[in-house]
């Protein structure tokens, strides 16, 4: 099959290089002629929401997915009419919008913080009496990687901050004094089948990931987690995987948000479980049976933001799998990530040390 992707990055890159093994093939749109994805499959040039690139990759494909979270909802659809489009633009859609996500959530009974709408300044100050301080102003559309937020402490950050954030719509949500973030990744196939993966903790600096450990070993959280998936799969009728990531308070799950793509903090499967969720998502779009995706030992992910260390020195500590996306180098940007998987989780934690130090 031919399979297309909107958006060449490193995501895409990953989800080819999973399914050429499995014999497929893989196209792209992307502004960028030199996006990871260029090395691994051709490129047809334009943004993710250019109607003519889109509906060029429409025609020289059986099938679409993304790797960007921000097709417009009714360009997938557009696309649906002609090809199969998975993950469903309604759910593509439901996740574009923190907003009507959270409210989705509060449909299918997920906890989330407590949060409102802000469209002002007035509203602004009217929600901070509602959810309380501190708290995070977000953009309701486009944020990702801690971008398009403001943390608010106390009353005087109030000041401005509506017109700090650009003025646009945007929610406030009270700040969870979380003990861990965690993730789970989900997937389900085109005939029906679904999977999770076992829970990831995820660490953040500056709003970016920065670690991921896993399997966070809990039956009863993961099997909460896995009811809350299952509700958004089945809502959705969903093909392909979906990622939720939740915080941890006082033994409760609540859910921050949900990426209907596979997901960073899901890196470590390609060593760490028997089948990737890359692996998995290809052959959920192909209906294709499922792999198992338990944990083949302990895993541990670090990201590369900004600088990638020497070759040389990652590879130097026993068993690192090194992920070099092949993009320049920025400050702030995801440049690459290696991976540990050790029999023991002291062994993991021991590599991460030595990771991190490079990093
Ligand atoms: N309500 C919150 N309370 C505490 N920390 C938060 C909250 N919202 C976000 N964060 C922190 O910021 C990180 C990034 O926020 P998130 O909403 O996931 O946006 P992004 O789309 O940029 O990933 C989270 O992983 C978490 O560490
Ligand atoms: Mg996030």
């Amino acid at each position: 099959m031919n399979i297309g992707i909107i958006g060449a990055g490193q995501l895409g890159r990953m989800l080819a290089l999973a399914g050429y093994p499995l014999g497929q093939r893989f196209v792209f749109v992307d502004l960028d002629a030199d996006a990871p994805g260029a090395q691994v499959g051709r490129i047809i040039p334009g943004r993710f929401d250019d109607p003519a690139a889109l509906a060029r990759l429409a025609e020289a494909v059986d099938l679409v997915t993304f790797d960007v979270e921000n097709v417009p909802q009714a360009a997938a659809e557009a696309i649906a009419a002609k090809v199969p489009f998975f993950p469903p633009p309604a759910a593509l859609g439901a996740g574009q919008d923190r907003l009507t996500e959270k409210a989705l959530f509060a449909e299918l009974g997920i906890p989330t913080a407590p949060h409102a709408a802000v469209d002002s300044q007035a509203g602004l100050e009217a929600a901070a009496r509602q959810v309380g301080l501190p708290a995070i102003l977000k953009t309701r559309r486009l944020g990702y990687d801690g971008r398009g937020q403001l943390r608010l402490q106390a009353a005087a950050d109030l000041d401005g901050a509506f017109a700090a954030l650009g003025g646009v719509p945007a929610i406030l949500e009270g700040f969870v004094p979380f003990e861990r973030e965690l993730s789970l990744v989900a997937v389900r196939s085109r005939n029906g089948e679904t999977a999770c993966w076992p829970l990831a903790e995820n660490t953040h600096e500056h709003g970016i990931l920065r670690q991921t450990r896993a399997p966070w070993d809990d039956p009863q959280l993961q099997a909460l987690a896995e009811r809350h998936l299952r509700a958004l799969l089945d809502r959705f009728d969903y093909v392909g995987v979906l990622t939720v990531e939740f915080f941890l308070l006082e033994g409760r799950l609540l859910a921050n948000e949900m990426a209907p793509r596979v997901h960073n903090s899901g890196h470590w499967t390609i060593e760490g479980a028997v089948t990737s969720q890359f692996e998995n998502h290809v052959r959920a779009l192909l209906g294709l049976p499922l792999g198992s995706t338990a944990a083949v030992g302990h895993a541990g992910m670090v990201n590369f933001i900004g600088r990638l260390p020497a070759l040389e020195d990652v590879l130097a500590i026993e068993g690192t799998h090194y992920h070099d996306y092949g993009k320049a180098a920025r400050p702030n940007r995801k440049l690459g990530h290696c991976t540990v998987v050790r029999a023991s989780a002291a062994e993991r934690d021991e590599a991460l040390r030595r990771l991190e130090a490079l990093a």
